[in-house]
């Protein structure tokens, strides 16, 4: 007997003593506006081979969805990197962990970023990048926190820009939870969660 679609099912967020999250951009708003920004880019570069980096693991979801929106010659590859954290908030401080399996040299880049905060991971990103001689390079992030930003840097697309909160869902963690949420969502703590956070 054939199967009967569904709608999609709730996901329970696995929640901690003193955490809570809400809804800040439902999944259906994020699809959206993932086809409006892949929209943006192929308008750039119509006929280019593009070859999209994304910064795990927090691109994976978006990364997935926008390659599938983008049409075209598209390739991709991953690369980790360690943004030294302190609970929700980062020290500025970057380290490669897993380092690119193909060369990106005479290529069009897009860097997929899950997101924009004080800037200093992108801003190390790029004059990595920038070494290897890409042919162009370019910048998408699904969200903007502008006012944390401590580097010079910015994105060529952005799909949200968003309150300085911290946000989980759609590949988003804290403490490498909380990335299977479908919408993104602001974490909150009572005054137990964050000691009990890790
Ligand atoms: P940066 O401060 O722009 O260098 O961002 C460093 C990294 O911190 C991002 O790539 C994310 O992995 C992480 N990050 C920053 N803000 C948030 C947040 O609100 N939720 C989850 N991770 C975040």
């Amino acid at each position: 007997m054939a199967k009967q679609m569904k709608s999609r099912a709730i996901v329970r967020p696995g929640l901690r003593t003193g955490e809570s999250v809400r809804v800040l951009i439902p999944h259906a708003k994020v699809t959206q506006r993932l086809k409006e920004l892949a929209r943006d880019i192929r308008r750039d570069f119509p006929k280019e081979a593009l070859h999209l980096i994304g910064v795990l693991k927090g691109c994976v979801f978006f990364l997935a969805d926008l390659a599938r929106e983008l049409g075209g010659e598209v390739s991709f590859d991953f690369l980790a990197v360690s943004s030294y954290t302190k609970g929700t908030d980062s020290t500025g401080e970057v380290r490669l962990l897993k380092d690119l399996d193909i060369s990106i040299e005479g290529k069009t880049l897009i860097v997929v970023e899950d997101i924009l905060d004080t800037g200093l991971t992108l801003k190390y990103l790029l004059r990595l990048f920038e070494e290897k001689k890409p042919k162009k390079l370019r910048v998408v992030v699904l969200l903007d926190k502008v006012d944390r930003r401590i580097a010079d840097v910015h994105a060529d697309y952005v799909g949200f820009t968003i309150p300085n909160e911290f946000v989980v869902g759609y590949g988003l963690d804290f403490s490498e939870r909380y990335r299977n949420l479908t919408d993104v969502c602001v974490l909150q703590f009572d005054s137990a969660g964050k000691a009990k956070s890790k």
